[in-house]
This record gives structure tokens, sequence and C-alpha cells, in this order.
């Protein structure tokens, strides 16, 4: 908690936990973070995108790799759990085993990565990508809200990005990767559940629309002759809500806008949003996001308008891995709790590895299922019952390898 507590004081803005991926606040965090892994007998390494990630070798040479991570880059305004509670407990369960004098038959890795949320860049998920060897090298090129581009704000933070290639590369075998998460939901506590095993991750799309209309003074251009790009951006919102509600498990959020040159008596000629779409299953994710781009083509069409859509950023869900669920659930009985299995609605890191290694989640009861708000919680008792689980987990998974 101590640590979490420290990690909460990075932060970009001074109210809060406002930490963007590549900002300084992250920085702050590196650096905190590699202090931790070196007092826990890891040796860290910062890699060409901003992750850090700190090495417990294991028995012999060869070795295998154990994946554990989560992130620490967090949303605006955001709660002191979000990705931090999975590094932190990594970090524990390791220094823990390390005082002990205990070494593995797998070599463990516990990452932090630092761009998990996408709140700064158009997508997401670049550093654990990296590690899974499926980084989209024309994402260094996207640009943030103030036009400094991956690349840019990766040469500011200290790191090469020319290098990201050759750090994207890593033919080591690896025998799965693991990540401790609150679960942002209320399931676990309304069954009264420390901890829980997640069974899949939901998938997402992320898109950005931009809708061209005719900007002019809001005093004196009849409405009829109007061609608001507001107006329509806010038909069109309305149109992503029907279509989420009209289906069982999908959903989809309209979480920015902004109207560039925008001001109390001028009509807007210019409108931009983005778009959020999850579901369990991809292809109905795909199928929604066809109806959505029909949609909204329409409205522009009635209004007069230009539209602009892209979905450049797309995460296909997710199945958890049943050999290692399994030795998760039975390290969580091991802890007096029943292990419950659910289903993921947040995208988490863990995604990345779909097709690179056996994946295995664990979600930590918090209060209220509250998430991506300062008022976020959960309890120590509850940390302590995740990281115990934790160490039981690679005990198990030593004695199976
Ligand atoms: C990350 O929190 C996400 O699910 O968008
Ligand atoms: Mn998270
Ligand atoms: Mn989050």
């Amino acid at each position: 908690m101590r640590r979490l507590k420290a990690l909460a004081e990075c932060s970009d803005e001074p109210n809060g936990i406002t930490r963007p991926y590549l900002g300084p606040a992250h920085r702050k965090a590196v650096d905190l973070i590699g202090t931790w892994m070196t007092d826990g007998g890891m040796s860290p390494r910062i890699d060409a995108i901003g992750n850090v990630i700190g090495r417990y070798t294991g028995i012999g040479r060869d070795a295998p790799l154990l994946l554990i991570g989560s992130h620490i880059d967090s949303v605006p305004n955001a709660g002191m759990f979000d990705g931090t509670l999975g590094v932190v407990t990594a970090i524990e369960a390791v220094s823990h085993c390390h005082a002990a004098g205990k070494r593995f038959p797998f070599a463990i890795e516990v990452a932090a990565f630092g761009d998990e949320e996408g709140s700064r860049y158009p997508s997401t998920l670049g550093g654990s990508r990296l590690l899974a060897g499926i980084f989209d090298d024309a994402i260094l090129d996207e640009a943030d809200a103030r036009g400094m581009t991956r690349r840019a704000s990766l040469a500011a933070f200290g790191c090469d990005p020319k290098s990201v290639a050759a750090d994207g590369h890593r033919s080591e075998r690896m025998l799965g990767y693991i990540e401790v998460h609150i679960e942002q939901g209320p399931v676990l506590e309304s069954k009264g559940l420390a901890v829980g095993v997640v069974s899949s991750i939901n998938g997402a799309s992320r898109g950005m629309v931009e809708v061209r209309g005719e900007g002019g003074h809001a005093g004196t251009i009849p409405m009829r002759w109007r061609q608001d790009a507001l107006c329509a951006a806010a038909e069109m919102i309305l149109a992503v809500e029907r279509r989420a509600q009209a289906e069982e498990d999908l959903v989809a959020t309209v979480g920015h806008i902004e109207v560039p040159g925008g001001a109390v008596n001028s009509v807007s000629g210019l409108a931009r949003f983005t778009i959020d779409v999850r579901s369990p299953s991809d292809h109905r994710r795909q199928a929604a996001i066809e109806d959505l781009t029909g949609e909204l083509q329409a409205v522009a069409a009635r209004r007069r308008v230009a539209i602009a859509m892209s979905f450049g950023y797309q995460a296909p869900a997710t199945p958890c891995d049943a050999r290692l669920s399994n030795l998760l659930a039975d390290a969580v009985r091991s802890q007096g709790v029943s292990p419950m299995r659910l289903p993921s609605g947040a995208g988490h890191d863990a995604m990345s590895f779909r097709d690179r290694a056996p994946i295995a989640m664990l979600f930590v009861r918090c209060r209220g299922g509250v998430s991506h708000s300062p008022l976020e919680f959960a309890s120590v008792a509850d940390i302590d019952t995740a990281a115990r689980t934790l160490i039981d987990f690679l005990e198990r998974l030593a004695a199976t390898t």
C-alpha cells in the first residue's frame, strides 16, 4: 500500500492522479519501480517503448520465461489501483521469493507497461504488444492532442525509437503471461469474494470520427441553412448509444468530443469524437461497427456534412488458458477463497499475448465496482490475498514445469 501511494504521488496534474504514457509522472514512476525491482532481487531495464522490466533469473540457462505484468499509465483523474496494483503485487511476490532464496525452473520478468489506457495516443497496448512481438511500427507516427508524435515522446523520455524493432524480436520460450488487476466491476464484491479468476477478456475497437460542416455566425445564419457539425455529431453519438442498447453484452461509448475553434457565438464547422466498442464476440463487435458506419453516414448525408471515420485500433477477444487458470484457481482455493470465474469487460495488457503465450488473470475485489475514478478502492486484506495467491501459483507452476 505504501508503494501504491508512492505511485499515486506521480501525477502530471497537482490534484488527483493523471499519469499519461511518456509524461514526466510516468518517468518518475518508472524510476521508482526500477528501484523496487532492484531491492527485490530483479535486474530492471527500460526497453525501447518505455516499459520497465525486471528479470529474476531461473534455474538453468535455458529456463523458459514467465511474464507477470500490468500497466503504470493512467486515465485522467484516475484511481490508485488500476494497473499499478498488478505491478506492485508482482514485485512483492518476486521480492518475497528472493528473500526466501527461492529460484524457479523458469525465469520471471515483471513488466510495468506504459501504454495501456491509450488516453494519450489513438491506439493502445503498444508496450505489451512490443513484448508479445506484434508491435506495429506505424503507431510511432501517431500524434497526441498537441501534435507530438510517439517517436518524439519516446526520445524525450530517454528511449531510442530506432531500437523498437530489435526489442520486439525475442525468441525465448514463454511459459505464460499472468496479470493481477482490480476487477473494475461489482461482481466479486456482490459474491463476497476477495479475488477471482478471469475466464476471458472482451474484444475492443477504438475509432475517431471527424464531422465537417460549415462554420459561421450564430446570430446571422438562419437555422434551415445550417450545416452544423456539432449538431450532426450529437445525433451520431445518440445513434452509437442506441445501437449498443439494442444488443446484450455490447457496449459502445463516446468518451471524448472536441469542437476546434468552437465559440458561444459560432455555428460549429468541425467536430471530432472518439468511439469505443466492446463485445465478448469479435463477430458481433465487427457487425456493430459496420452498422454504425452506415448509420453515421446516413446522418451525415441528411445533415449535409462530411464525415471521416477510422477504427485504427482493434484488440480481439482473448480467452484465458485453461491450464494456467486451473492452477490459479487452485492457488485461490489455497487462500480459503472459492475460485469464481468471471469475464473481463475492461481491456488488459494480457490481450497482447493472445497468440504468443497462454495467459491467466487474477481479479481483486474493488469497492462498489468503481474504477477510472479517484474513488477506486481495494483493501489491504484483499491485496494481501492476491499476493499470497500469486506466490502460491508460482510454486504450483514450478511443481508442474
Ligand atoms: C482500459 O482500461 C480499457 O479497458 O480501456
Ligand atoms: Mn487497467
Ligand atoms: Mn484503466
